[in-house]
């Protein structure tokens, strides 16, 4: 194997180390790595990156970072924190921007994982933020997680859509689930972000090859794209780029129809190249102090980076 495949697992099993964050979180020389992913730790970071993606004609969701929460203190605070956001991103809104605004949720972060009642406790902290939301005409979408959370999330996805019809949810091609969840989630009103897969799965649930995944992504975006809801398309390969681009010249879609979705921080030229198409380009903004789990994620998704990680921390 090479030595890129063995990196993905190994960082990914960091990512939940409680021992690696306080290490890693504690060193200097991970700023600005972790600058290029994060928009910042406080909510001036945050919509500081937001006033500049809007003006350049990209649509934006935001992450208030944080990941299995074990705390209800702490899935509270989360709450407090998003409406907090969403009072910010109303005055955004009433000052004329471009396309609507999102926020974008991590059920574990509200709770979903709290020992005793943990589904309901985030189905309730999920149902306040998007009244918020509503109130202030902002999209909410909710994250996928590990698999172990999948049937929960979809299961609270499926009652807030009957409170909050534009809800939108993410689903991952690397499950072997998906192309199933995407034909459930096709229908008219749904808004499905589909998106590869970020976290280290078994082989029994997920797709391990590259090429695997990338075929299933076809697949559920062929599903999406064909269904009556909104595909939103969140990837940064360029032949799948391409493929959404053919999938939607042959479904009639048109520039409204679907968006392409990418990360802060990834791929900036070719999302002012899709701005320059007429395409609809929405980039994910996270923010906050938990971005250990975060960062982790993304620096396993491309061996050049944990390179360059690894190297930041070499004793100068
Ligand atoms: P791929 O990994 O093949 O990358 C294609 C190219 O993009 C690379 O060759 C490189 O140029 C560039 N690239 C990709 N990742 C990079 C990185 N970290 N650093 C530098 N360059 C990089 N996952 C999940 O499990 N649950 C979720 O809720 C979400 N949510 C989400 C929202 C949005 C808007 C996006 C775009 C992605 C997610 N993801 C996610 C992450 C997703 O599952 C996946 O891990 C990453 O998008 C990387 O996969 P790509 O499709 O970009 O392909």
């Amino acid at each position: 194997m090479a030595i890129s495949g063995l990196l993905r697992p190994a960082m990914l099993a960091a990512s939940r180390s409680p021992r690696m964050e306080r290490t890693v979180t504690r060193m200097s020389t991970t700023k600005k790595l972790v600058d290029r992913f994060v928009a910042g730790e406080s909510e001036p970071n945050a919509v500081a990156a937001v006033e500049n993606l809007l003006s350049s004609g990209r649509y934006i969701t935001v992450d208030y970072l944080g990941e299995d929460t074990t705390d209800i203190e702490q899935a509270r605070n989360t709450v407090t924190h998003y409406l907090s956001l969403l009072s910010l991103l109303t005055l955004l809104r009433d000052s004329g921007t471009v396309g609507p605004l999102e926020v974008s949720l991590k059920l574990s972060a509200l709770g979903q994982s709290l020992p005793a009642d943990g589904q309901a406790i985030a189905h309730e902290h999920a149902h306040q933020i998007c009244t918020a939301a509503a109130d202030a005409g902002v999209l909410v979408t909710i994250d996928a997680e590990d698999h172990t959370t999948t049937d929960s999330t979809l299961s609270i996805v499926r009652e807030l859509r009957a409170d909050f019809p534009s809800l939108g949810t993410v689903l991952q091609a690397y499950l072997r689930r998906t192309e199933a969840d995407c034909r459930d989630f096709s229908g008219p009103g749904s808004r499905i972000r589909l998106c590869k897969g970020a976290y280290r799965e078994p082989a029994s649930v997920a797709y391990q090859v590259r090429a695997e995944v990338d075929q299933s992504y076809l697949d559920c975006l062929r599903v999406l794209m064909n269904g009556d809801g909104y595909p939103m398309v969140a990837t940064h390969d360029p032949a799948l780029i391409e493929a959404a681009e053919v999938f939607a010249t042959a479904t009639r879609r048109s520039s409204d129809d679907f968006e392409f979705q990418m990360l802060y921080g990834i791929r900036d030229a070719e999302q002012r190249r899709l701005v320059r198409e007429e395409r609809h380009v929405r980039v994910y903004v996270p923010y906050g102090d938990q971005w250990y789990g975060y960062f982790m994620r993304r620096l396993a998704e491309r061996p050049a980076n944990v390179a360059f990680f690894l190297r930041s921390l070499r004793p100068g």
